[in-house]
Formats: structure tokens, C-alpha cells, sequence
């Protein structure tokens, strides 16, 4: 394994969040990602590449996504008024979709013609297999075989995009081991894409897909002000790899005034195994190609880790996270299993909207903050997928009701 950052190579290599980032990988994929980041700079800077990218976004996923004001459910929690951003609107129904439009376009201009993805809860690897169908490449999306029991629904879906779905029995056969296998994968064969489905992985990935991801707070930001007239007091996303919380925290990083909360799975209790709460629970590491909080077990081996949501079950974090908690510029709270299924169900009751497991992580922490701020206060969650794929989980433990 070798190390670039700054201090290590004696020039500024992007990537690098305050300390964390870079690029921590066997020798065989330097040359690869390298490849990456250097097509990914050119288009970044190209605006054909640009306006290609935001037509997909308009035409295909249905961008810009609704911002929806609770009014029940703010009637119902008291405090601040709660205003979703519609992600779970978008074609895929999830923001994964996003990130995946470029990525492929990318890929696409490199010539690819195989993607391979890892995914949790199958909502990145239902936007991988559409991309891929979408743009004529083949694709192959890695999945611990407890995720495919979980995730059914969308393991079906991929196969009727054409995708193939790789399970993957290792450790606990959830998201981690699914990333394990994606990077064997793409360690064997650097002429296949390497579609990284959240804000984690080695440099250019983190940076790539914020960038993707970032039109879901500048989309929030200005419907916040056009109805409104004022930006919310607090911005509120679940974080598993991160994508989404950063993809709507960007858009509001300047503004000071804007409490930046991300919500962690505490899943059955903040004791070993039991959860996945990365930035409250780990310490800095490596995994994956990156430097960040990991949850570590006594031998140093990443931790095992749980939540309800197929999606959060990581035992690290995106490193603009790990940076922006050790900033103080954004907050980190968690809620458990039970607290979500009580989001999801309010939600579902007062709204008629249902929610994914991984979102109802939000909304349980929009209710805690929203409950102890002033009536004229707002506060923006973002919505990050909608619950079909989760009704099944749901049902068995009896926590539909009636
Ligand atoms: C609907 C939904 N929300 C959130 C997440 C968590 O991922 P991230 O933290 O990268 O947004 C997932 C992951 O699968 C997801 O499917």
C-alpha cells in the first residue's frame, strides 16, 4: 500500500480533507485512478460535459427534485416548521441516481464499456444497473448476500435492468464486504469503471461524487428562499457513506447561520456490533482506499457493524464528513432503529409519504432538533429515498400497525 498526500509527495494533491482523504491503495490501482482524476478534472471543466450531465438530470431523473412543507407532521412534532427535499422523487427513487449520471457519462468518455458497483440497500445498484442499460454498458453491482435477503425488491429490479448481481458471502455479507469485493474487482481488471455508489473510496471519488451530488442543496437552497424568503436554520441528512448529507450540506457550507446536522444509525444501542456510527463511535483510520473515522474492533480489523438500514451499515465515513465534524462546522447526532421506525411511521401517517429506512434516520433527527426549536424556525431534511424496497423488513418485525 502507498500513501500520496500532500506531505508524503511534496506537491498539492486534491482529495485531501483537512487530514483526511488521499489515496491509500495497493500499487495497481494508482495508475487507474489516476486515469480517473485526470478525465474527471477535464470534465469538470467542460461544459458540454456540464450541460449533458444537467439535461440527464432534467429529462431523465426529473430534476429539479419537489421541496414539500410538513405541516402535519410539524403540527404533530411542535417546534420548527419541517420541509423535505423530494430525493425519493427522483426516477430510481433515491439521490443515488445523481451521482451515477456522472459517473457514467464519465466512464463513457474513457471508453469504458463495463461498469461494477457495490451496493447496501440496492438503491446504488438499481441507479448503476439504469445508468448502465441507459448508456449500453454492461454491468456487474457486488451485494452481501444478507442485503439481498433484505433488499429483495431491488435485487430484482437490477436484474430486470440487465445488471448481473454478485453475492458476496464474506464476513457479515452486508455493505463493507459488497465494497471489498467491488475493489478485488476492480483491482483484477482496471479496464472495467469502478462506480463508487457513495462519498467515500480514494481520491477522485469523495470530490466526484460531492460534485454530483451537490445539486441537491443548491436546488433546496434556492426553493428555501424563493418560498420563504429566508434560508432554513438548520440543513438534516442520515449519513452512511455520507453522499447524501454532503450532497445537501454543500450548497450551505458558507452560510454560517445554517446548523449542519448529519444523523448516524445507533441501531440497538451504541455498544460494539450494535451500530454504525462512525463519526460518534471511531477514530481516524484507513479503509478503503481512504483516510477517515473507522469503527475498529480490539485487533484494529474493521468493526462489525448494524443498523436496520441496509444503507447505513458502514463502518466508516466520507472524509468530508471526518473534516467538517473536526471543524465543528457540521454536527453529528445519532438515532436508533426504533427512533427511525417511529420517523417512518409519523411520516407515512401525517404526510402520506413512505419513506427508506436509511431517510427515516433523518427524520427521527429532524423531529429531536425540530421539537426544541422556536415555532418560526425551519428546518430542511432531505429525503433521501422513498420505502418500497423496505416494506418487507418493515412487516416482519410488525411495524407497519394496522
Ligand atoms: C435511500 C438511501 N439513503 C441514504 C443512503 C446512505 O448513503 P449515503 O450516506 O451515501 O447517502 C442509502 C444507501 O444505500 C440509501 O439507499
Amino acid at each position: 500500500m502507498t500513501e500520496r498526500s500532500q506531505n508524503q509527495a511534496g506537491f498539492p494533491v486534491k482529495g485531501i480533507y483537512g487530514g483526511f482523504g488521499g489515496t491509500y491503495v495497493p500499487k495497481a490501482l494508482e495508475p487507474i485512478l489516476t486515469e480517473i482524476a485526470e478525465e474527471y478534472e477535464k470534465c469538470a471543466a467542460d461544459e458540454s460535459f456540464r450541460e449533458e450531465y444537467l439535461s440527464l438530470l432534467k429529462d431523465y431523473v426529473g430534476r429539479p427534485s419537489a421541496l414539500t412543507e410538513c405541516k402535519n407532521l410539524t403540527g404533530t412534532v411542535g417546534g420548527a416548521r419541517i420541509f423535505l427535499k423530494r430525493e425519493d422523487l427522483n426516477h430510481t427513487g433515491a439521490h443515488k441516481i445523481n451521482n451515477c449520471i456522472g459517473q457514467a457519462l464519465l466512464a463513457k468518455r474513457m471508453g469504458k464499456k463495463k461498469i461494477i458497483a457495490e451496493t447496501g440497500a440496492g438503491m446504488h445498484g438499481v441507479a448503476s444497473a439504469t445508468v448502465a442499460a441507459l448508456m449500453g454498458m454492461e454491468c456487474d453491482v457486488y451485494m452481501g448476500e444478507v442485503d439481498i435477503q433484505r433488499q429483495a425488491p431491488n435485487v430484482l429490479r437490477m436484474k430486470a435492468l440487465g445488471a448481473k448481481v454478485v453475492p458476496v458471502s464474506d464476513g457479515q455479507g452486508t455493505l463493507k464486504e459488497a465494497v471489498d469485493a467491488a475493489l478485488a474487482a476492480f483491482c483484477n481488471d482496471t479496464s472495467i469503471f469502478y462506480l463508487i455508489g457513495s462519498a467515500v473510496g480514494p481520491h477522485p471519488y469523495p470530490t466526484m461524487v460531492q460534485n454530483f451530488q451537490k445539486i441537491i442543496g443548491e436546488e433546496a437552497r434556492a426553493q428555501m428562499l424563493e418560498r420563504t424568503g429566508s434560508l432554513p436554520d438548520a440543513v438534516i441528512a442520515c449519513v452512511g457513506g455520507g453522499s447524501n448529507a454532503i450532497g445537501a450540506f454543500t450548497a450551505f457550507i458558507e452560510d454560517k447561520d445554517v446548523r449542519l446536522i448529519g444523523v448516524e444509525p445507533s441501531g440497538r444501542g451504541l455498544t460494539y456490533g450494535d451500530h454504525a456510527a462512525s463519526l460518534t463511535k471511531g477514530s481516524p483510520g484507513v479503509l478503503h482506499g481512504f483516510k477517515s473515522y473507522v469503527l475498529t474492533d480490539d485487533k484494529g480489523e474493521a468493526a462489525e457493524v448494524y443498523s436496520i438500514a441496509a444503507g447505513l451499515d458502514y463502518p466508516s465515513v466520507g472524509p468530508a464528513h471526518a473534516a467538517l465534524k473536526e471543524s465543528g462546522r457540521a454536527e453529528y447526532i445519532c438515532a436508533s432503529d426504533k427512533e427511525a421506525l417511529h420517523a417512518f411511521r409519523l411520516l407515512c401517517r401525517t404526510e402520506g409519504i413512505i419513506p427508506a429506512l436509511e431517510s427515516s434516520h433523518a427524520l427521527a433527527g429532524a423531529i429531536k432538533v425540530a421539537a426544541e426549536m422556536e415555532k418560526d424556525k425551519k428546518v430542511l431534511v432531505n429525503l433521501s429515498g422513498r420505502g418500497d424496497k423496505d416494506m418487507e423488513t418493515i412487516s416482519s418485525i410488525g411495524a407497519i400497525g394496522a
